[in-house]
Parts: structure tokens; sequence; C-alpha cells
């Protein structure tokens, strides 16, 4: 572990700020358990370290975990000559249940496996770019939808931070913000982990644009009191009919936004899409220690993630455009034109 320095970074640089880097022997990751307090980055030359670092949240969010889990899976080869590397495949896949950009990630770096070490890492080189591609393309799309002067509601963190490249919902807002059309950001805080109030609101203030953290339990009172004109989230991982899973509160988000018929946004790339799972139903859903919750063996439900019903969800935006209802219809027309 060692401190490194901060990177610029900007709303409209290609390469804003990197926090998931390949540093040419080595994956960094900028420990983001320790933002905002300290910017410590981390340096794996293991896959185990990256395992690690996915499993206690050091590296999170949906596309962010995909790009480190296939370097992990890069480095795996390159210790073991593919001896290990089915096991090392498992030891990654099995760090956290829910996102499925893990798997998806994993999959593409193993079918690359008779390439070698260099071919892995060609793979994770490429889902990274791939990622920086379609969080712009998804942010111009989800941006469109604005109105000046908007103001904004967001769960969790979807930043760069999540995804390695520009962000899915918070690249939507920034790229509302460049545009004129987004005025205020209220950040949900993300109970246990804080990932709005130390994640996000450190991503907003480094980009300058306006927020306020608020707990988790205003948000209806915000929206009853007319100060919310879309929410935006991100997923990870949505069902073939367009079930959403993401970050716990995310659900009672879109009942309230129902309620006070507020447009409720899921930004996501095609590659949170698994339509290997029908409805939200079979998607598995991380429990994490309670002691995250509450201290000293306190009795605790820690659920990491929910499931909002398709019905609940205005629009999912992705690389290949704006989803609507019909899911089943509109994810399988989006997955034909884009050949997957
Ligand atoms: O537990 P986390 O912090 O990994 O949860 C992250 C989220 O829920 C995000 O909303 C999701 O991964 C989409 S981010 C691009």
């Amino acid at each position: 572990v060692s401190s490194g320095s901060r990177s610029a970074s900007s709303s409209t640089d290609d390469a804003p700020f990197q926090p998931v880097r390949w540093a040419g022997d080595a994956l960094e990751l900028i420990d983001q358990t320790r933002l905002p307090a300290e910017e410590v980055w981390l340096r794996c030359e293991r896959p185990e370290q990256v395992a690690d670092a996915i499993r206690r949240l050091a590296v999170r969010g949906a596309p962010a975990i995909g790009v480190a889990a296939a370097y992990g899976l890069a480095l795996g080869l390159r210790e073991s000559s593919g001896d290990r590397l089915d096991e090392v495949y498992d030891l990654l896949a099995l760090t956290r249940p829910t996102a499925v950009n893990l798997r998806w990630a994993l999959d593409r770096g193993l079918a690359a496996r008779e390439g070698g070490y260099e071919a892995l890492l060609e793979v994770a080189h490429e889902i990274a770019a791939d990622q920086m591609r379609a969080d712009r393309a998804m942010a111009r799309h989800a941006a469109a939808l604005f109105s000046e002067g908007d103001r904004a509601l967001t769960h969790c963190n979807t930043g760069p931070l999540a995804t390695a490249g520009f962000g899915t919902a918070l690249g939507a807002l920034n790229q509302a913000w460049t545009d004129g059309r987004l005025s205020h950001v209220w950040v949900d805080e993300t109970r246990p982990l804080l990932q709005g109030a130390r994640l996000t609101a450190w991503e907003l203030g480094r980009l300058g644009i306006p927020f306020q953290v608020v707990p988790d339990a205003t948000a209806g009172a915000l929206m009853s009191r007319g100060l919310v004109d879309r929410i935006v989230v991100g997923a990870d991982r949505i069902a073939a009919n367009g079930d959403v899973a993401n970050k716990i509160g995310t659900y009672t988000l879109a009942v309230l936004a129902q309620r006070h018929a507020i447009p409720f946004y899921v930004v996501a790339p095609l590659s949170t899409i698994d339509t290997a799972t029908a409805t939200g139903a079979a998607i598995p859903i991380e429990e994490r220690d309670p002691g995250e919750v509450t201290p000293n063996g306190t009795p605790a439900l820690n659920l990491a993630f929910d499931v909002t019903p398709a019905e609940l969800v205005t629009a999912i935006i992705t690389e290949a455009g704006v989803l609507e209802q019909p899911y089943n219809e509109s994810i399988a027309a989006a997955l034909r034109r884009t050949g997957r």
C-alpha cells in the first residue's frame, strides 16, 4: 500500500479520474473504503489481492468490479501459466454475487485463455475502454431527457469510482450539468456504507456540480415538497424483463417516485443486463456482515441490494439508447441491434 498523488479530473477530459489503472505489471486501485478522508492506492500483483479488494469494497460498483476482476484473471494466468486459472476464476467470481458484470468480464477473459497472459491483459484493457465508451454514450442519451433547471436525486455511487470510466447515473448527471440541464443533485447518503455521502459527494465536489447530501429517509419529504424532478440510479443486474437490482433503498425510491409522478431512470450498460435471469426474483442478493450495520454483535439484516420491479422504471438508459416498457421486448431488440 502506498499513498499516491491526486490525478487531475474534469467533466470533459477523455480520461477523467482513473480509480482503476494498470501500472504495467500490477493493478492499482484507489482504496474506496478510505475515501474521502485519504487517497490511498492499493497495488495488486496477485489475484488474491484483487479478490480481497473486491470483497471489502476497496473497489466497488458493478462495472468497476468487472474491470478489476478481468485484470485479476490476467494476474492469475501470469503466475500459474493456466494450471490454476479455473480456480482463480472461481475465487474472483465468488467475491460478490449480485453484480453480473463480474462474471461477464471473467467469462470474456476466460474465452481468451489460449492466448496467454498478454491476451488476457488485452481483454482487460478492452473491457475498460468499452466501459468508457458505453458510459459516454449512456450519458448523452440520458442527459437529453433532462430539462433546464432540473433537480435530480441519486442513490449510492455511480461515477468514475463505480465504473472505472465516466460513470453511469453520475455520468448522466455530469453530462446534464455540462449541457445546462441540471441545477442541483440530492445525494442519498446510502446507508450503511455511505457510498453517497462519502463517494458521490467526493466526485460531485471535484466536478463542481452543486449538491447536498440527505439522509436516505429524507427522499420522500423532498419529493412531497416538489424538490425532485428526476431520480437517476445505476444497476448491478437487470433481468430479462427489466427488473433492476441496485443498492438497497433503490426500490423505496421507485415506489416514492410513482406516488409523486417523478421519472425514475436506470442508467446501465448492456453488460449489466442478464437475459439468463428471467425476472428479479432470480437475482441473488448479497447479504453482508451485520457488523457493518450494528456494533457489538447486535443482530442486523444487512441486504446490500434490492429489486425494483420493471413497472416502476420509467426508462433504462443504455449505450444502445433509451429503452422503455415493455422491457422484455426493448431489451431483446437492443441486444439484437448490437449483436449481443
Ligand atoms: O455495493 P456497491 O457499492 O458495489 O453497490 C454499487 C451500486 O449499487 C451501484 O449503483 C451499481 O453498481 C451501479 S454503479 C455504476
